[in-house]
């Protein structure tokens, strides 16, 4: 990320927190007041950096029920939404009815849900634009498995899943599109991309978006790295200048490593 004269991120940093299918609802609201908690008496200063956490479905309501009552400035997001809006969908959740929770994102495409629920993606493609239909923020994931970087094809790869994926997009609405690199053979595997690989596919990621949309819309749109992101990993990959924030799995999990992960800006000064 790169910062203007006056101190400003280009773009504001996302520390993004997915829980996948940890903390129930109770878990989810202590968890999120100590976050709270911590960040407040760090006195992070949360217009320089936002912070957002995806929740398993059944905590949202807690969730948003916290966030309003304590006027936290912590955002959240649900981790899928349905392509359709409602109707005979057993098991699924309208986009509609994350906007009602109080929900600013909805993650699209994690390789969770494209490798355990085969989402291909044109599937994720209509998600996406079910989500901006309910005026949601998709946060599309995109990476490649092992064997695609063993053998050099992760670049055209992760660029083919992001065309897929934002078809039919107007720009003036893909400007606040967020779309995160994770590469899957990174997830939950202690292996880290390098910074100079997060760099290499976020910068070939808004090249892309330049010639998709514009370079205007490309220069707006926030990239996050995710996979094995770590505390101590976390400010290097952030330095990086397309990278514009993490998302992060398992270390979202620890209130402290969570928190500091969002206070990466103390680690760029002192590294
Ligand atoms: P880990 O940080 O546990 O590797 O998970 C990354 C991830 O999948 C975030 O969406």
């Amino acid at each position: 990320m790169t910062t203007s004269t006056n101190g400003t991120f280009d773009r504001r940093p996302l520390i993004a927190g997915n829980w996948k299918m940890n903390l129930d609802h109770v878990q989810g609201i202590t968890f999120l007041q100590k976050l709270a908690w911590t960040l407040d008496d760090a006195g992070h200063d949360h217009s320089r950096v936002e912070v957002s956490v995806f929740p398993p479905f059944t905590d949202l309501r807690g969730v948003q029920t916290l966030v309003k009552g304590d006027d936290l400035e912590v955002v959240f997001g649900g981790q899928d939404l349905s392509p359709k809006d409602s109707g005979a969908y057993t098991g699924d959740i309208s986009g509609q009815f994350l906007n009602r929770l109080g929900c600013t994102y909805v993650l699209v495409g994690h390789s969770e849900r494209r490798t355990i629920h085969s989402e291909t993606d044109e599937v994720l493609n209509e998600k996406v634009h079910a989500a901006y239909r309910h005026n949601l923020v998709p946060v599309l994931c995109v990476g490649e498995g092992l064997e695609v970087r063993q053998a050099g094809g992760h670049v055209e790869h992760t660029l083919e899943q992001l065309r897929r994926g934002v078809a039919g997009l107007e720009s003036a609405r893909a400007a606040d599109l967020v779309v995160a690199y994770e590469p899957v053979w990174a997830i939950g595997t202690g292996e880290v991309a390098g910074p100079g690989d997060a760099q290499e596919m976020c910068a070939a990621i808004r090249a892309e978006l330049g010639t998709i949309f514009d370079t205007e819309t490309a220069a707006k749109v926030r990239l996050l790295y995710g996979g094995s992101v770590k505390a101590a990993s976390a400010a290097s990959i952030l330095r990086e200048r397309d990278v514009d924030g993490v998302l992060v799995g398992g270390a979202s999990l620890d209130v402290a490593e969570f928190a500091s992960i969002v206070r990466f800006e103390q680690h760029l000064v002192t590294d």
